[in-house]
């Protein structure tokens, strides 16, 4: 295990109703003026957003709103935020929604107490100073909620690139399963991916002796295969939704990913997908992840086949582990594809003709030096090839 610092002050409140208690808790963490900010309506045809005011109401905290928060959260509503919180001396940011509107949120408070273009943060300079921001979650996804991350897309050329900086952990985030059971099983499906996307980030590594993280990731894994036929079959089901909804927090969070080298690459694979065909980023990373795996497995089979056996109860082939390795991705696909997940670029709307270009932007845009990816470094050829396995 390598050297570790792991700092994550976020207060969770988990459970039924706590949305309605969004004023205390925006009290609490010192807000005078409040930013609510929220997506394309879902929150609106809810009557969530109506809760939340009237919780802001009752506690005599004023505030603004600015909703229409796309997915895959775009760069020119994060200009439009900064703009509106400097006009009305706004000093906190909250989020309602998914992970698009976090990030927006998140980018915004970030921008407001930045004097240059919030974008330079987008290009590697870590955030060091926000307004604290609170979110209250309605999609088990992005882990947004718990995380020091951001991904927005620039308008201006069409792609999505992440920032972070511990100034943007949520000061609060309100975790209410109900609150996630408007969605449909194709959303929750998505949601699940990335979820199971961000715990295998982590555990393609190449650190030594990480037993107790790789433990943490194959249980968490193990939750998502058992409750996600629970809940697509039945999205009203409250406990399923409560365990993903956990889950997808502590996936992101980082405290499975401590002390050990992480890759990344299938995200910055993906980004380009959602870019440029606003597909939904778990649906991208069902597509992205199989063909990752299958071309990088010959780095280090033995961590392959061990997750084919610990998390999807494949056989053990001692003589050929490479066999055990391919009976997981094997796996992998199918519980995918059992959920609704699209498998290949048709299934995005994705083309052919734009692999080129995604693979250069992954590798060299704005600033990148040409290989992706820490478990596995992958150049600008690599990335073709690896497209190429999706079509
Ligand atoms: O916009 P509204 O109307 O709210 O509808 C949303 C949106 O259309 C809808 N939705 C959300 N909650 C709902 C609901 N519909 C009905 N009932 C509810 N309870 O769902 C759609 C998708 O929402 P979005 O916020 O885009 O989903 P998600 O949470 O998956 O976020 C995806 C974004 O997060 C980024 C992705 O790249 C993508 O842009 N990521 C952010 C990360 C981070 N900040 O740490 C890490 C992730 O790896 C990821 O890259
Ligand atoms: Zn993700």
């Amino acid at each position: 295990m390598e050297n570790f610092v792991f700092y994550s002050p976020t207060y969770f409140v988990f459970g039924k109703d706590e949305e309605s208690k969004a004023g205390k808790y925006v009290r609490r963490f010192g807000a005078s003026k409040v930013l609510i900010h929220y997506g394309g309506g879902s929150v609106v045809r809810s009557g969530l957003l109506a809760r939340v005011k009237a919780s802001l109401e009752n506690e005599g905290i004023e505030f603004v709103e600015l909703g229409g928060v796309k997915p895959n959260p775009r760069s020119g509503l994060v200009y439009t935020g900064i703009d509106l919180c400097r006009k009305e001396k706004v000093d906190f940011v909250l989020a309602v929604g998914g992970g698009s509107t976090i990030d927006s949120a998140k980018a915004i408070a970030a921008g407001v107490v930045y004097e240059g273009d919030f974008w330079d943060y987008f290009q590697g300079k870590v955030i060091t100073k926000a307004l604290p921001i609170g979110t209250i979650l309605t999609i088990s996804a992005a882990g947004s909620e718990g995380s020091p991350d951001a991904v927005i897309t620039n308008e201006n050329g069409m792609y999505k690139r992440g920032a972070t900086g511990e100034a943007l952990r949520p000061a609060f985030s309100v975790l209410n399963p109900a609150l996630t059971q408007t969605l449909s099983p194709y959303q929750i499906a998505c949601g699940i991916t990335d979820i199971m996307a961000h715990l295998f980030e982590r555990y393609f590594t190449t650190t030594q002796e990480v037993e107790v993280t790789d433990r943490m990731i194959e249980g968490l894994l193990l939750a998502m295969i058992h409750e996600a036929p629970r809940v697509i079959k039945d999205t009203n089901n409250y406990q399923a939704l409560a365990n993903i909804m956990w889950a997808g927090m502590m996936a992101h969070n980082n405290s499975c990913g401590v002390g050990r080298a992480q890759d990344w690459a299938s995200h910055d694979i993906e980004h380009e997908l959602s870019a440029i065909y606003d597909c939904a980023h778990g649906a991208g990373l069902a597509v992205v992840f199989p063909a990752w795996m299958t071309y990088n497995m010959k780095h280090d089979i033995n961590r392959f086949a061990q997750l084919a056996v610990r998390v999807w109860g494949c056989q053990m082939d001692f003589a050929q582990p490479e066999n055990t390795a391919k009976a997981g991705i094997a796996a992998l696909k199918q519980f995918l594809q059992s959920i609704g997940m699209p498998t290949d670029f048709a299934g995005l709307g994705a083309k052919e003709e734009d692999i080129e270009k995604m693979a250069h932007t992954a590798c060299y845009g704005d600033g990148r030096k040409g290989t992706i990816g820490g478990f596995a470094s992958l150049s600008k050829n690599d990335l073709v090839a690896i497209y190429r396995l999706m079509l």
